[in-house]
This record gives structure tokens, sequence and C-alpha cells, in this order.
């Protein structure tokens, strides 16, 4: 077992820091949910991990479309955000089931709004500190245990 990784961000330099990080160590068909309150830094560090990954674009909030494909360094990454579920089984609706398959890694704003969701790799819990952001991550398959030991392994 991997001990949850607990981390303080002190600003957005450092989840941008955290998002690179987690480039790095990305592999096809990983799931990670990324849970937290709005503002808690999600999308950033979504952002910072396409960034890393050479994703040399806009990268935007999904929160209207649901989800945002990205081809990038080799990998099909989905971004989703379903905030803004009208119900919990509208993704399958959508036909979004498809996106979760071992050739895609799959990074989920608000997973806790959709319901049948595939069981994630990592989840990575982000919230409002009194200053900055506290981060935890939590590995949940063996996949995520390994993607959580490199992580761990560059902390430095
Ligand atoms: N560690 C941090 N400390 C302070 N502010 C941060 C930190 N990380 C991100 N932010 C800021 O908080 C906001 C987070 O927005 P966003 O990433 O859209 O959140 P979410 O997707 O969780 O709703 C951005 O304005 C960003 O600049
Ligand atoms: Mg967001």
């Amino acid at each position: 077992m991997v001990a949850p990784l607990e981390l303080h961000l002190p600003d957005e330099t450092a989840t941008e820091a955290l998002g690179a990080r987690l480039a790095d160590v990305l592999v096809p068909g990983l799931s990670i949910h990324l849970e937290g309150d709005l503002g808690a830094g999600k999308t950033t560090l979504v952002r910072a991990c396409l960034r890393a990954l050479g994703y040399p674009g806009k990268v935007k909030s999904p929160t209207y479309t649901l989800v945002e494909p990205y081809t990038v360094s080799k990998l099909q990454l989905y971004h989703f955000d379903f905030y803004r579920l009208r119900e919990p089984r509208e993704w399958l609706d959508a036909g979004f089931r498809d996106y979760f398959n071992a050739d895609a890694v799959c990074l989920v704003e608000w997973p806790e709004k959709a319901a049948e969701l595939p069981a994630p790799d990592l989840r990575i819990a982000l919230r409002h500190a009194p200053s900055g952001r506290d981060a935890m991550l939590v590995a949940l398959s063996p996949a995520g245990e390994r993607l959580l030991r490199s992580i761990s392994n560059g902390a430095g």
C-alpha cells in the first residue's frame, strides 16, 4: 500500500508544478478524479499538466461541453468537468463511456456528480487552506500506486 501524499500548495505556481509532475508520470489507461470546491485549482492543475505535455493551445474549462479531448505527447487525454451534468447518467447517454479505455488518460473534475463512473486509479483532492491550497493524492489501484510512487520519488 502506498500512503496518501499530502502537499501544501502555497500559490498557483505550486499547483502548476504539481500538474507538471503529474504530466511526467501519466500512462495510457489512467483515470484520475479531481475533487474540491469551485476555485480549488482542479482546472489549473489540468492546464499545467497539458502545458507540460507540450500542448500549445488554450486549455479551457469543459464546464459546458462536459469534456475536452486532447492528443498530446502520444497521449489521448480527456478532460471532463461534470459540474453541470443535468442528471448523473447524462454522461453515459452522451456516449462518454468509451473514453474510459486502456489507451486514454481521463482527468475528471466533479466525478461525484456522475453515476457509474469507472473506478479511478488516483484521487486528487484539493482544498482551500488559510493560505493557498492543500492537496491530497490517494492511490486507488495498482496503477495509481505506481503513479503515486513516481510522483513521491520526484518530490525531492
Ligand atoms: N495553490 C494555490 N494557491 C492560491 N491560489 C491558487 C492556487 N492554485 C490555484 N489557484 C487559483 O485558484 C483559482 C482556481 O481556479 P480553477 O483552477 O478554475 O479551480 P477549479 O477548476 O477547481 O474550479 C485560480 O484563480 C488560480 O489562479
Ligand atoms: Mg474547473
